[in-house]
């Protein structure tokens, strides 16, 4: 919002809830979504009227820029419930500048922080039946900005709305994950928008992931776009790989999203003294400390699964398991992060903001 057309937050509550129709023992990842919404327009070189209001569809016209050019971010962010009935955020101030920095790199207008934060712990506030205690359960969170200006000139838009919807949300991935390391689709590439949330960014990898599931497994793993020699990202996660005690991920750079959960498991893991090098990782180096026995644990970190282990990988002709560690690394930062974020441990590095 640009000074000149600052306004205050307009609220419109549902008539009734429709919370105690949900299943919240049964839900599918992403398709449910809370009473409200938040929505405000960018026109005329300003953000418009902020405003929250019953969950719905919108009308949009078939010429948006956002159908044709993809012009989009998002960022994914969860509240958390403690067991005295609290809600909790975490690190939201992280998702706000990293949304403003994807809309940058896609030519964007950023979004003013004190609207982001207020609308955001409005809506969490309105919504708070729909955040269920106990571990595993969250209210994800979805900003999202999309170019609206109707018309199909190939230039950036001049109109956008940002919306932020809620939906509740069990664990992400079930079971095994098992990957394939790329070796011919990438997922970005030098001066790309690998580090932005670009909506492009994740439809572009359904077609790759697909082959990978006719296969057997579940994700893929991104490999450098030049010559698929480093291991960059796990499925629409960062990845971690744990040689001896090590822990090895790919540095922050143009390819590579800087995850809150990736930066959290980092700063968990320098605390308790152990090694994290972040370097370009080769796939040469993991495949020896396969063979080896050095590899011990392979780990995807995002906001949606939290952390999820992966129990084996392929690459090229070759398939490699990884022994179960029951209390490995990924099993505890796992556990540290949702104490953490469910207010049942110490906050020592300030990450939970409580909202109500
Ligand atoms: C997240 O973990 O926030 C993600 O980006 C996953 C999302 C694409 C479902």
């Amino acid at each position: 919002m640009n000074s000149s057309t600052a306004q205050k937050l307009d609220i419109q509550k549902v008539k009734t809830s429709r919370v105690t129709e949900v299943d919240f023992n049964n839900l599918t990842f992403g398709s449910t979504f809370s009473d409200h919404m938040f929505e405000c327009d960018y026109k005329d070189g300003g953000w418009q009227k902020p405003t929250i209001k019953p969950y719905g569809p919108l009308t949009i016209s078939p010429a948006a820029k956002v159908f044709h050019y993809g012009q989009a971010v998002f960022e994914g962010m969860k509240a958390y419930k403690d067991d005295h009935g609290k809600v909790w955020l975490f690190r939201p101030e992280e998702n706000f500048k990293r949304i403003n920095k994807s809309s940058v790199r896609m030519a964007i207008p950023e979004f003013p922080k004190e609207i982001f934060l207020e609308a955001l712990t409005t809506l969490v506030k309105l919504d708070k039946e729909w955040v269920k205690p106990g571990l595993g359960n969250s209210l994800y969170i979805r900003p999202f900005v999309m170019a609206t200006q109707v018309g199909v000139g190939a230039s950036p838009s001049t109109e956008y709305k940002f919306m932020i919807l809620m939906s509740p949300a069990q664990a992400y991935y079930t079971g095994d994950v098992k990957v394939v390391i790329a070796d011919h689709y990438s997922r970005s590439a030098n001066g790309g928008v690998g580090a932005a949330k670009a909506a492009g960014n994740y439809g572009a990898q359904f077609f790759p992931t697909n082959l990978a599931r006719e296969k057997g497994f579940q994700q893929v793993i991104w490999t450098d776009a030049s010559n698929h020699e480093y291991l960059e990202e796990a499925g629409t996660m960062n990845v971690f790989f744990r040689v001896n005690n090590s822990l090895l991920t790919a540095p922050i750079s143009d390819r590579i999203l800087d995850g809150v959960t990736r930066k959290s498991v980092i700063a968990l893991a320098k605390k308790d003294n152990i090694t994290v090098e972040e370097r370009p990782v080769l796939v040469s180096e993991i495949i020896e400390a396969a063979k080896n026995g050095t590899l011990k644990e392979i780990f995807g970190a995002g906001t949606a699964a939290v952390i999820s282990p992966v129990s084996a990988f392929s690459y090229k002709e070759d398939t490699y398991e990884l022994n179960k560690q029951e209390d490995g690394f990924a099993t505890r930062f796992k556990k540290e992060l949702m104490e953490i974020q469910h207010n049942l441990s110490e906050d020592p590095f300030g990450w939970r903001l409580e909202v109500v």
